[in-house]
């Protein structure tokens, strides 16, 4: 008998096509977010999952689910997986690494570039019928290039952004990430890697993409942002959660930093509601891997790894430790 498969969001027809070459597919195309219970009953004598970022697979519903042996995530963060708690059941999580990071370093940098230059603000005031004459100071923003860019979080997206920073635009880049890259790679990305307070105090722009972890909840606070520039800007298309979006708005509010992009929030999509308030932040909902090639390019990842586990050859792109539930 085929594996059977629970598709727990909307995704390409295609891949729920190519998914039911391979298992017995129930496909949730309705697109409705599921509860907690209702996930898990959706999942009762699944043997695998198909997941986007938005179910949380942690000990309580892995106790449920006995027969679940695998979760394909179709995002390369993974925080709405308990590993720990899939390695203890022996379930295996896999993730969709690689496709994304260009894709998503070009987002990083459009969103810092529209934050520095204003330019969803001003796209606002013209769409509001605001534009009567244009004048000498209306909407200055702040230099990209030559600026020097503060990187928290030197990942594979983190160099795909410093590398467009430094030979794109002529970046003076900076980076602080818990461990220091090779020196190719410092060469390749012409990257420096200095203390988080450095990177705070110095940079002109600082971009966040690190992986959200407990160890790395509220990344940028209080006191975070009182080390910045008041005219730098900061920009997150890491996970919500990273930033204390309650003392960014304030920080935004009272002009203690210049500018933010956002992409992401925490408890989105529920977005903090001082943030839509203030002028000087440029809000996006969860986007940056969104292209039509990229997000294809993940499906098929996620279908992939499950395909390939069923198959007997081991998941592609594991975040969980090599056992699987016998
Ligand atoms: C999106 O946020 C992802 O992790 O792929
Ligand atoms: C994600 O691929 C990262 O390493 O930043």
């Amino acid at each position: 008998t085929r594996p059977q498969i629970l598709v727990a969001r909307g995704v390409f027809p295609e891949t729920i096509a190519r998914l039911k070459q391979h298992f017995d597919v129930e496909a949730n195309q309705e697109d409705v977010v599921w509860s907690k219970d209702e996930l898990v009953a959706h999942l009762q004598g699944k043997q695998g999952v198909f997941t986007t970022g938005s179910e949380r697979i942690d000990a309580e519903l892995l106790a449920a689910c006995p027969d679940l042996k695998i979760c394909a995530n179709m995002a390369v963060g993974y925080n709405n997986f308990d590993v720990d708690a899939m390695a203890a059941h022996g379930v295996v999580g896999t993730n969709a690494p690689d496709v994304l990071t260009e894709t998503t370093a070009d987002f990083g940098f459009a969103l810092l570039m529209a934050t520095a230059r204003r330019i969803a603000e001003s796209e606002h005031y013209l769409r509001a019928g605001k534009w009567k004459k244009w004048s000498y100071d209306m909407f200055s923003g702040s230099d990209i290039h030559g600026a020097t860019l503060g990187i928290i979080g030197m990942g594979r997206i983190g160099q795909g952004i410093a590398r467009r920073g430094a030979h794109g635009f002529g970046m003076n880049v900076i980076y602080h990430n818990r461990s220091r890259l090779s020196e190719a790679l410092e060469v390749e990305c012409k990257a420096r890697y200095v203390a988080k307070d450095e990177l705070l105090r110095t940079a002109d722009h600082v971009v966040l993409v690190v992986p959200y972890t407990p160890a790395s909840h509220h990344t940028i606070g209080a006191a975070e942002l009182a080390l910045m520039k008041p005219t730098a800007t900061l920009v997150n298309i890491a996970r919500g959660g990273i930033v204390d979006d309650a003392a960014l708005a304030a920080a935004l509010r009272d002009g203690r930093i210049a500018a933010a992009g956002l992409d992401v929030f925490e408890g989105e999509p529920k977005v903090h509601p001082d943030l839509l308030t203030v002028p000087n932040v440029v809000l996006t909902p969860h986007i940056a891997s969104a292209t039509v090639p990229t997000r294809r390019a993940m499906a098929d990842l996620a279908a992939d790894n499950l395909i390939a586990f069923f198959g007997g050859k081991g998941p592609l792109t594991p975040v969980t430790p090599p056992v699987a539930r016998a």
